[in-house]
């Protein structure tokens, strides 16, 4: 097999993450529709384009006939993914529980759920069970499709197991983790029940990746600190054995979202929207509706803005896309309607006869729309509490050459050690100092606005997802090589 411009594949790459970059809709008995899913992982990893990848997940549904699952298998097959079958009671125990109400929450420093939340999936005990069986199931579906000489890599919160699984079955098997979230103090990650059987099942992978030095800092410390295992600059070694760990800083494939600019599809839009909000400034926010992305906190401090500057009403507007996500867990329902009562309060007490305020949509925008609205925009909000990179804001900057719009980036998202010098870093937290941003970007010279531009741009036209993944696989090569070369000394 050879790659698209006819220059042959480096190597095969068995991609394993918990979400597909493709999730299936049921059109019938043996019929599927599949779009693509949301989130940074899928978004980064589409733009890898150098390996001969097969993708190995779950699809985000639930098919218990065998009728279905051909179909479904065979619809992915084109598109390179191979499913991992997991029943609803899995589901409700491993994804919506252990993951996304345990995990996800404490590795954004939210803290651990109390009795309460707990209560909702039977017990942090029966989740972390379904934890492990998931992961082992995963690990089957690889070794099953695992030719010698692949790279495996594993990605995410959700497969911290996956790594020893593999290993136990192949010790020759070239294994890589990374983690697109950020990795907590050790402090925090102290308090979790299964704190040793994850960080003992991650380490035995080769390479062990993190999106800052800071999380590989913290997940060395976790495992000197819990473990007792000596931290070394390399790694951490366990009776003789090194696992490397470092920081692999994921980018965008930007070219993507800039030549979408010239697409007629993408003009079109652009001038739709250039006419729907004349004479007005436009903000925009696009997250997925998640508690980490601090929505509440940038929505009321762009009311305590509007309160503050008279001046601005009528002549902006807060475009906020929150795409829904994880909507069978509790917390993420009451954000939902968190959410709408803040909207609904400012839009009453600013909005007039002809405008209002804040236009919120709960649905995803397809990629051109997206790229259209990237591009009108003056000023960006990603304003998470926590988040292991941000992606949102790499692409905002992709579509802005023309614009030279602001960025208003958290310092708790990794993106800012990246975008930093060029956005106006803010603590979310802080409602007063993201107000005081707002007017800044609002008002700020058109000079100083290209400076920070052409800052943020050059970073984003250089560090692609294609280059993350390359130094992160050669990376995994070298580290195999050089195991085997000292264990032969
Ligand atoms: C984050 C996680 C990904 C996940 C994505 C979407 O970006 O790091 O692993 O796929 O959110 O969340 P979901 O639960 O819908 O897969």
């Amino acid at each position: 097999r050879v790659r698209e411009d006819g220059k042959p594949f480096r190597q095969r790459l068995l991609v394993v993450a918990n979400r597909l970059p493709v999730s299936a809709i049921r059109k019938g008995e043996d019929s599927w529709s599949l779009e693509i899913s949301a989130g940074g992982l899928v978004s980064a990893l589409l733009g890898v384009n150098e390996f001969e990848t097969r993708w190995i997940g779950w699809a985000g549904v639930n098919v218990p006939d065998e009728i279905g699952q051909k179909a479904l298998t065979k619809a992915l097959a084109e598109k390179r993914c191979i499913p991992v079958f997991l029943d609803e009671e899995i589901v409700h125990q491993y994804y919506n529980g252990y993951c996304n109400n345990i995990l996800w929450p404490l590795f954004h420093y939210l803290g651990l759920p109390q009795e309460d939340r707990l209560a909702t999936t039977r017990g942090f005990q029966s989740q972390f069970q379904a934890y492990k069986k998931a992961n082992e199931m995963f690990a089957a579906v690889v070794n099953k499709h695992y030719e010698e000489g692949d790279v495996v890599w594993c990605h995410d919160y959700h497969l911290m197991f996956l790594p020893q699984c593999l290993k136990n079955h192949n010790r020759k098997m070239k294994v890589g983790w990374f983690l697109h979230t950020p990795f907590p103090s050790s402090e925090i990650h102290r308090t979790l029940p299964s704190r040793s059987d994850l960080l003992h099942a991650v380490l035995a992978a080769d390479l062990v990746g993190f999106h800052t030095y800071d999380y590989a800092r913290h997940f060395v410390s976790a495992c000197t600190r819990i473990l007792g295992l000596e931290g070394t600059p390399e790694g951490v070694e366990n009776q003789g054995k090194l696992t490397r760990v470092a920081a692999f800083p994921i980018g965008i494939d930007s070219e993507r979202f800039i030549r979408a600019l010239d697409l007629p599809q993408v003009k079109t839009h652009i001038k739709n929207l250039q006419e729907r909000f004349k004479g007005r400034k436009v903000m925009l926010g696009v997250d997925r509706l998640d508690m980490i992305k601090g929505i509440p906190q940038k929505i009321l401090a762009f009311e305590k803005f509007l309160e503050e500057n008279v001046g601005w009403h009528e002549k902006v507007v807060l475009l906020q896309i929150a795409v829904p996500t994880r909507t069978d867990v509790p917390e993420y329902q009451k954000l939902t309607s968190q959410v709408h009562e803040i909207v609904g309060r400012i839009n009453g007490r600013f909005g007039t006869l002809t405008a209002v305020p804040i236009h919120h949509l709960d649905r995803s925008l397809d990629f051109y729309e997206l790229c259209g609205l990237y591009a009108v925009t003056d000023v960006a909000l990603v304003t998470s509490l926590r988040d292991g990179m941000n992606l949102v804001s790499y692409e905002f900057v992709a579509c802005q050459d023309k614009k030279k719009g602001v960025l208003i980036l958290s310092e708790f998202a990794g993106a800012a050690q990246s975008l930093g010098a060029g956005a106006i870093l803010v603590n979310p937290w802080n409602i007063t100092d993201v107000a005081d941003a707002i007017k800044k970007a609002l008002n700020m010279s058109s000079a100083e606005r290209e400076k920070r531009h052409k800052h943020n741009f050059h970073h984003v036209k250089s560090h692609t997802a294609q280059e993350w993944a390359e130094t992160f696989v050669s990376e995994l090569n070298d580290t195999v090589v050089e195991a085997q070369l000292r264990t032969k000394q």
